[in-house]
């Protein structure tokens, strides 16, 4: 059992991921969400999760984090998760609120109280870059973030970069060199584990939790359709897949660093192989990824009637 804060800016991918989460109570105990400013503002991706935990009535603690990134400025993504950051599903609300302390303050207190705490960041690393300049200790407290970020040969939002580490660099810096053990899923991967189009079709069906995620899908897969792919990742997947099967990934130990500037080049994470603290996934299986996946919507379509 892996006691986990998932640092989150839904975002599609990060709805699927928590839902897989959610469907494995007994191995994963999802302590809180803590959102950050990426995909969409700060307000939009809070409302969001907010919304899903509306339609799924359950309660777990929502803590807001940062606004903006520690140097650059916000740079919503519209054309992958629309105007509300998860466009498709009609939602309403939110009825449920964050809570009233920042996720900055709620990472200093429940760190000091918890040890060992996994963090899973699916988002860009605001948060942690922040904690980490203000309460450097912590890290004793974190026994591992697995993250969702970074690129080994090309980028998604310029061209060597992944759109977290490039939506914050220097945040991301702060945790690459802070001695943390940090578990990375890069591009590459997650598109190794990623999903045929055609198999996005089961979600047509009854469930409240499959209609969900159909109609999730039916708005995320436009980025694919429209350049004509097969397939598509749903990258924040990976890091839920690795904690709960770690044999479905191949992977190599290293040091990673950031560029912090150039056009092309900031954000751009450079990974060398070595004995040290960050471990990169390199391949997946992706059927073992997808059945794991499929079986936990089905799951939360009986536990959700
Ligand atoms: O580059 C993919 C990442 O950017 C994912 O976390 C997705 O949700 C977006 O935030
Ligand atoms: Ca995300």
């Amino acid at each position: 059992m892996r006691k986990i804060i998932v640092d989150t800016d839904p975002g599609h991918d990060d709805i699927m991921a928590i839902l897989t989460a959610l469907a494995h109570p007994n191995e994963l105990e999802l302590l809180s969400f803590c959102t950050v400013a990426g995909n969409q503002t700060l307000d939009k991706v809070t409302n969001n999760i907010l919304k899903i935990e509306d339609y799924l009535d359950i309660d777990i603690p929502v803590f807001k984090g940062c606004d903006h990134p520690l140097v650059k400025q916000n740079q919503p993504q519209p054309a992958a998760h629309g105007e509300s950051g998860m466009d498709g599903p009609l939602l309403p609300g939110p009825v449920r609120k964050a809570e009233t302390i920042s996720a900055v303050e709620y990472y200093k207190q429940v760190l000091s109280k918890e040890d060992k705490l996994t963090i899973v960041a699916l988002a860009p690393l605001t948060n942690l870059g922040t904690l980490l300049k203000q309460a450097p200790e912590v890290r004793e407290h974190i026994e591992e973030v697995v993250l969702m970020g970074g690129a080994l040969q090309g980028g998604n939002i310029n061209k060597y970069a992944e759109f977290n580490i490039w939506h914050d660099p220097e945040a991301a810096k702060i945790l690459f060199d802070s001695g943390i053990k940090v578990t990375v899923a890069p591009l590459e991967v997650c598109y190794a584990g990623g999903i045929l189009l055609k198999e996005t079709e089961r979600f047509d069906r009854e469930g409240k939790v499959s209609k969900l995620v159909k109609d999730l899908f039916d708005f995320y897969c436009r980025y694919a359709i429209d350049r004509g792919w097969d397939s598509t990742a749903v990258f924040d997947l990976i890091p839920i897949l690795y904690l709960l099967k770690e044999d479905l990934f191949t992977k190599k130990t290293g040091h990673i660093d950031v560029l912090l500037d150039g056009e092309d080049t900031q954000g751009q994470t450079l990974f060398s192989e070595c004995e040290g603290a960050h471990t990169v996934l390199i391949d997946a299986d992706r059927e073992g990824c997808m059945k794991i996946f499929f079986d936990a919507i089905d799951g939360l379509d009986e536990r959700f009637r």
